[in-house]
């Protein structure tokens, strides 16, 4: 962890009780005894819509023997499962509402682990979603190896003082090659490490054609495509550079993004898969999660 990092001015006084953390948009305050069932928690996994974490929670609860099921209260802004460890958490679309999301959820981890860096080194974070693929069949999962912008450059944010604060994009390559090892010989999908850009936008930020607002022309395009392609992107989606940056900004040791792509958009714009085809990518990204959360947390 990188200590000098973690904003101790404020999350101290939650620590000593001079003030309460309220995450706000979970709805739950840090005394509030429904965090105490948390305690124990080893992940933390993000995808963008509730309905994707009530599967996912229902899942792991399936695998864990029907373990208990915790709710928070609050769903209008993120829906939040527990069970047998794992924190399950939407986080909406594109990095400023994940980055409310992750912001509280870092903050509830720092609660919940009492300050203890060594045991807040040990959570595993992850992004379990969709995307558009770079070169890539439908229907291929691809492990992130960095989140970076349209541009190619890290996450970056305005900030006082002297201008801009750039992030640390990269994922630990020890996390996304666990997850892959986790996966070969296992799924009946194919699962590659790649760059990932996190477009601002699902139509503009990423040259896409269709949107009802166009700036691009198909040479600009193809021109762009063909650019992440020859410097190694492999998919395009809307959050990853924002929670590799912020992650890394704390210095945890271990996350991942997971996300299966739904067309090859050097192919095209538009999502034609059938609704089979899409609710089958969903089930392979999360696929990929489980084969991983199962060999390392229930068998570590
Ligand atoms: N999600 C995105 O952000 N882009 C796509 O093309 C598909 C899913």
């Amino acid at each position: 962890m990188k200590p000098e990092n973690i904003n101790r001015a404020f999350l101290d006084g939650v620590l000593d009780g001079s003030h309460e953390d309220v995450y706000y948009h979970f709805g739950v305050v840090s005394s509030d005894p429904i965090l105490d069932r948390l305690r124990d928690v080893e992940a933390v996994i993000m995808a963008g819509s509730g309905g994707r974490i009530r599967e996912f929670a229902d899942r792991w609860s399936e695998i864990n023997g029907g373990s208990e099921i915790v709710a928070f209260p609050k769903e209008d802004r993120f829906v939040t499962r527990y069970t047998a460890g794992v924190l399950f958490v939407s986080h909406g679309m594109g990095m400023p509402s994940a980055s409310i999301a992750l912001q509280e959820l870092m903050r509830m981890v720092f609660f919940l682990k009492g300050g203890d860096l060594a045991a807040m080194d040990e959570v595993f974070w992850c992004r379990v979603g969709t995307s558009g693929g770079v070169g890539l069949p439908a229907g291929t999962v691809v492990v992130s190896s960095e989140g970076v912008m349209a541009d190619l450059q890290p996450y970056r944010l305005l900030k006082g003082g002297d201008g801009e604060y750039w992030f640390d994009g990269r994922f630990p390559a020890d996390t996304y090659n666990a997850i892959i090892a986790a996966n070969e010989g296992v799924a009946d999908f194919t699962v590659v490490p790649g760059r990932t850009v996190a477009g601002n936008e699902f139509f503009l930020e990423q040259f896409r054609l269709d949107g009802a607002i166009c700036l691009e022309t198909p040479e600009s395009k193809t021109a762009w495509l063909e650019w992440l392609d020859q410097n190694g992107v492999r998919n395009i989606e809307m959050e990853g550079a924002m929670i590799a940056g912020y992650l890394n900004h704390w210095g945890f040791a271990k996350f991942a993004m997971i996300c299966c792509t739904l067309l090859n958009r050097l192919e095209g714009d538009q999502v034609t898969s059938t609704p089979e085809q899409l609710h089958k990518f969903g089930e392979d990204a999360g696929s990929a999660l489980f084969n991983y959360l199962e060999a390392c947390l229930l068998h570590a």
